[in-house]
């Protein structure tokens, strides 16, 4: 086997908080946050919350423990619920579609486009009576295509909910992703664009009597200490990872920058190579933060297998659509009602452009692709 000559790491957290990169973060937690005993919600939730509503320009973020969770709120606040249609896609982490399931209603599909996303096309088509939401996700950090969504959600009087998990810094023309639904969620999960050192959501909308039911929900339903003024749960932002995602929020587009630049000389390096691997068209004015960098390969098993082989850590997200996992079979589909999607599944390659990579790794990992399709 030839020698393994670079790494292209998968996970960068070593490198991202390593100790002096972290020393900011924990001098706030040692000198303040320690010091105030201020440990559920309080003023450094607070104030991130505010600091990532003007960074995306909404009226409203609220911290909440998960991504999932933000979506679960998102949906719950909208009063979707048993007897409800919520319009997703199959190609996506099982938490979107789990957290329609969480609240009681029923996932309906509808397949991908060629550059992951939910069909515009194919979506009047899934909307029946009982429609309550669409979801469309910013799958892998690219943005679906939001003017028509919500034109046709808009026809129909039906709101969108934008599932931003992956996306936080993504953007169209010069709005952010979760600005264009009614109410949108994001992850902090550690692979996640913005991240912590744990997990952490964050659920956001305009609309203020959804901003306040957000936030009671989110803390028990307690108006003040004695009073209770509705059914609620646990789901507030811890204070440690709220001091962590401020932080990097500071960061972030120093991030995003670094993501694109080793976008584009994967991009580059492998269009002579169309014919075996192509990454999805990249339109104009939109703003990707590659949370993941997919690509759709030939032979991508034995691709993967040749790449992880010579140091270049690359995934697949993922091998097995939503529709057709265990979990799901109660939904009753079956293998080719998505066929753009479960080809995807087949093909797609997920390929390490972090901002902990420079453009040697990129070229590495092209030189190493361009070995594979053509020694
Ligand atoms: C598209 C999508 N939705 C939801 C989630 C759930 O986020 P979390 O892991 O923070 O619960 C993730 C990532 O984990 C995701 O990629």
């Amino acid at each position: 086997m030839p020698a393994v000559t670079m790494r292209v790491k998968y996970s960068y957290l070593d490198d991202q908080f390593a100790p002096d990169q972290v020393e900011a973060i924990l001098r706030e937690i040692r000198e303040e946050l320690i010091p105030s005993g201020e440990f559920t919600l309080g003023p450094f939730v607070e104030r991130f919350e505010r600091t990532f509503a003007d960074y995306i320009g909404v009226k409203h973020a609220i911290g909440t423990n998960t991504g999932t969770g933000a979506l679960i709120l998102a949906l719950r606040s909208l009063g979707v619920g048993p007897g409800d249609e919520v319009i997703s896609v199959p190609n996506t982490f099982i938490a979107t579609i789990g957290a329609i399931v969480a609240v009681g209603a029923r996932p309906v599909f509808v397949d991908a486009d060629e550059r992951y996303q939910m069909d515009a096309d194919r979506l009047e088509a899934a909307i029946t009576p009982r429609t309550k939401a669409i979801l469309p996700i910013y799958w892998a950090g690219q943005c679906p295509d939001m003017e028509r969504i919500l034109e046709i959600a808009g026809r129909h009087g039906i709101p969108v909910v934008e599932d931003a998990c992956p996306s936080v810094g993504a953007k169209i023309g010069d709005r952010f992703a979760g600005t264009f639904g009614r109410v949108s969620a994001f992850s902090m999960h550690p692979l996640k664009p913005l991240n912590v050192m744990g997990d952490g959501g964050i659920v956001v909308t305009n609309d203020d009597a959804i901003a306040a039911w957000l936030r009671l929900y989110r803390n028990h339903g307690l108006e003040d200490r004695d009073h209770v003024s509705m059914w609620g749960v646990n789901e507030r932002t811890q204070p440690f990872q709220a001091i962590v995602a401020r932080h990097l929020l500071g960061r972030i587009e120093g991030v995003i920058a670094a993501r694109n630049r080793n976008a584009r000389v994967l991009d580059e390096g492998l269009a002579p190579l169309r014919e075996f691997i192509r990454t999805p068209v990249r339109p104009a004015g939109h703003r990707e933060v590659y949370q993941l960098f997919l690509a759709s390969a030939t032979r991508r098993n034995e691709l993967r297998d040749f790449l992880v082989s010579r140091g270049v850590e690359v995934k697949v997200h993922y091998p097995i659509p939503v529709h057709l996992q265990k979990c799901a079979r109660d939904l009753g589909h079956k293998p080719g009602d998505f066929p753009v999607v479960e080809r995807q599944a087949g093909e797609v390659i997920t390929i390490p452009s972090h901002q902990h990579l420079g453009p040697e790794h990129m070229q590495y990992t092209v030189d190493c692709i361009r070995e594979f399709y053509l020694a």
